[in-house]
């Protein structure tokens, strides 16, 4: 096992297309920071790197949605993005941005080099062209019928209803992004990183890390089950980095081969010292990513790193799954999911409830699911009813019994003892767990410690010993304390709002890791505050006004979902004058005995009262519609129905909610008017 000196962490530089949900922090981004935080209280040497993936075929395709450039879509995004992670305590050392001058400039002169050690394969290959917009279809910009599962609107590298990795030729009905239109084949020139020869190297690398996560590695494995194959790293695009050859207008670089070397350019970005984080071999280089990006971070940027020769590969990438939101798939597009910028404001001051609720529930393994249900009961039991009950308790009798002082600890019971020594072993467990990048078992230790406290005071008693031995309680209170100090240092990476209230009240200090769980954090006779409420109980209604939410986004995709319908085939005119569409007025109405939809009408044709049996009874209510004047098809054959005879058909307008309307004359005409 290697030992490092430092440790580079990067968390994935998501596209600046949209802001931040629960997801992409559950998956990437509260794992990293973490990690990171530990590493700093145990003083290791760590540089957190971050920022915004602005190029790509993603943010164009939100520019043309929006009506805005490209340049507009990423500045508004970067900002709405830094301001939401800075706000939930996400400690990076740098978030910056892909389209900087300085990323621009460091990933040209990695594709120079590749270029000049003739890393590249150069191929001139048909691709799809759209010719009405005059430009080439590159990844998302190529959309059709997926040939795995026959979803129609698959893209040109990924089906996103079953996840196969595709390329645009595979699509079955290709059709432009653009235009809609069915493109042709055009020859293109691009530059190949020959990934099927450096396979056995991506083997080796990849075998000797057997301790990466089930999940990473069942990835990865699979990909290099299936062989590697050359990889385009230009793109005919006109957003996104310049391609550093000559003759090459209207080409950029990859995507995936600029946004990962983002790492590399923040850091320089950050420090003069960046190479040291970058190139030294005593420095460990760990990825935060969500497991879409497993193959890029796991074989595609070391095989870039390999090719280039001056970069360390990764130690770790510790991927996460993906988490579900009440069950279903979090999806921007339909709007299903829990906004961070909207929960901030929704729970203000609350960054920690969500810190914990989505550790406790980060899918490390396997998908897993957040619900609001989960999320208050995590919060009403957890944080209010263990570790801000302890802390409380603790506190405030401090306060009434001993002027707020830490008192002093007498002689300790065999209880006493077993606590301490239990105390005492916590803060390393939840050390290695962090370590090991198993963020929800060192989650639950560290609330161990909590449920320690917890359960002391409630075996011991304070608040009723204090009435015969107020030298017992005082040995009781200071324990209790000495509890309280080391949750404030190990709930730091997970809670650090609270930690540093905690720490704030405990005149606590700067402290170490190395320190937490040992006896005498606090001494004797510190004058100690309250944290004021750490954590407050979360009402049915506040939960339910989120879940109402969501109802509300559902409702609202489900009409958005709904298209205008095609027109039907061409009709002839002699066709159309067969038909006698005539008004009339609804003399009565009643509900048809055992059938749900259908109202019995009378309707005054002008010439007689007829009877038409409609389907609208979920809609209106007889005594509603007596009165309408209505449009209706007069010589429609009669149709028996229910016992009864309907001699016509009540014309109405569907409208997009399902809710009917009635076709009626723009002013009150007489009845058997005929309508043509
Ligand atoms: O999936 C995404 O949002 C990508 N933009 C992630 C890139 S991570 C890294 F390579 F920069
Ligand atoms: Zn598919």
């Amino acid at each position: 096992m290697t030992t490092f000196k430092r440790t580079t962490v990067t968390a994935a530089l998501i596209y600046a297309n949209g802001p931040i949900h629960i997801g992409h922090l559950a998956g990437c981004y509260l794992p990293a920071d973490i990690y990171v935080r530990y590493l700093r209280s145990i003083g290791h040497d760590v540089k957190f790197i971050s920022g915004t993936d602005e190029h790509g075929v993603p943010i164009t395709i939100k520019a043309k949605k929006e009506g805005i450039t490209p340049q507009q879509v990423v500045d508004k995004y970067y900002t709405i993005i830094k301001d939401a992670f800075e706000e939930f305590g996400i400690s990076f050392d740098i978030y910056s941005r892909t389209s900087n001058a300085i990323h621009h400039e460091t990933s040209q002169e990695i594709f120079k080099n590749l270029y000049d050690k003739g890393q590249f394969v150069e191929e001139i290959t048909e691709q799809y062209y759209d010719e009405k917009a005059q430009t080439f279809l590159a990844d998302r910009y190529i959309i059709g019928t997926c040939p795995k599962c026959a979803n129609e609107n698959a893209y040109g590298d990924q089906c996103e209803k079953c996840g196969t990795t595709l390329s645009p030729t595979e699509l079955i009905n290709p059709r432009s992004a653009l235009s809609g239109e069915k493109p042709v084949m055009k020859p293109t020139k691009n530059w190949y990183l020959p990934l099927d020869k450096m396979q056995p190297a991506l083997e080796a690398y990849v075998n000797s890390h057997p301790e990466w996560k089930t999940n990473v590695m069942g990835q990865v494995k699979s990909w290099l089950n299936d062989g590697l194959r050359p990889r385009a790293m230009t793109r005919d695009l006109d957003w996104g980095v310049k391609v550093p050859l000559p003759d090459t207008d209207g080409k950029v670089l990859y995507v995936w081969f600029d946004a990962p070397i983002g790492y590399i350019s923040m850091t320089k970005e950050l420090t003069d010292q960046w190479a040291t984080y970058w190139q030294d071999p005593e420095t460990r280089l760990v990825h935060f990513i969500g497991k879409d990006n497993i193959v890029f971070h796991c074989l595609i940027f070391p095989a870039m790193c390999m090719a280039d020769g001056r970069f360390i590969l990764a130690d770790n990438v510790p991927a996460n799954e993906f988490m579900n939101l009440e069950g279903d798939k979090i999806s921007t597009s339909r709007n299903w999911a829990v906004w961070l910028h909207e929960y901030l404001r929704a729970f203000e001051g609350q960054q920690d409830v969500l810190r914990y609720a989505l550790a406790a529930a980060a899918p490390e393994s396997k998908d897993s699911d957040f619900t609001w249900g989960d999320f208050q009961t995590r919060n009403n039991s957890e944080l209010v009813g263990i570790l801000g009950n302890f802390v409380n308790r603790a506190v405030v009798l401090t306060q009434k019994n001993f002027d707020a002082q830490v008192p002093a600890r007498g002689e300790l019971s065999d209880f006493d003892q077993q606590t301490l020594t239990t105390l005492a072993e916590l803060p390393s467990k939840i050390g290695d767990a962090i370590a090991q990048y198993k963020f929800r078992e060192a989650l639950a230790l560290m609330m161990d410690v909590a449920r320690l406290g917890n359960k002391y005071l409630a075996d011991t008693e304070p608040w009723k010993v204090v009435k015969t031995d107020l030298e017992r309680t005082g040995t009781i209170l200071n324990i209790g304390l000495q509890i309280a100090a080391t949750l404030a240092i190990v709930s730091e990476p997970f809670m650090p709002f609270t930690a540093q209230k905690l720490a704030k009240a405990l005149k606590l200090g700067q402290r170490t890791w190395a320190e937490a769980g040992q006896a005498d954090l606090l001494a004797t006779g510190t004058s100690i505050e309250t944290p004021g409420l750490l954590f407050s109980k979360i009402e049915d209604a506040t939960i339910q006004a989120q879940i109402q939410k969501l109802q509300d986004a559902k409702k609202m995709n489900e009409l958005a979902g709904k298209e205008v319908q095609a027109i039907k085939d061409t009709t002839q005119y002699d066709d159309f004058a067969k038909m006698d569409i005539r008004i009339g007025t609804i003399e009565a109405a009643e509900k048809v005995a055992k059938s749900k939809k259908l109202l019995k009408l009378t309707v005054n044709d002008g010439i007689k009262q007829r009877t038409i049996l409609s389907g609208i009874a979920e809609h209106f209510t007889a005594e509603e519609v007596v009165g309408k004047q209505v449009t209706f098809l007069a010589n429609l054959a009669p149709r028996p129905m229910m016992g009864m005879v309907s001699e016509g058909m009540i014309l109405m307008a569907e409208d997009k909610d399902g809710s009917l309307a009635f076709v009626q004359p723009s002013k009150e005409v007489w009845n058997g008017a005929t309508v043509a």
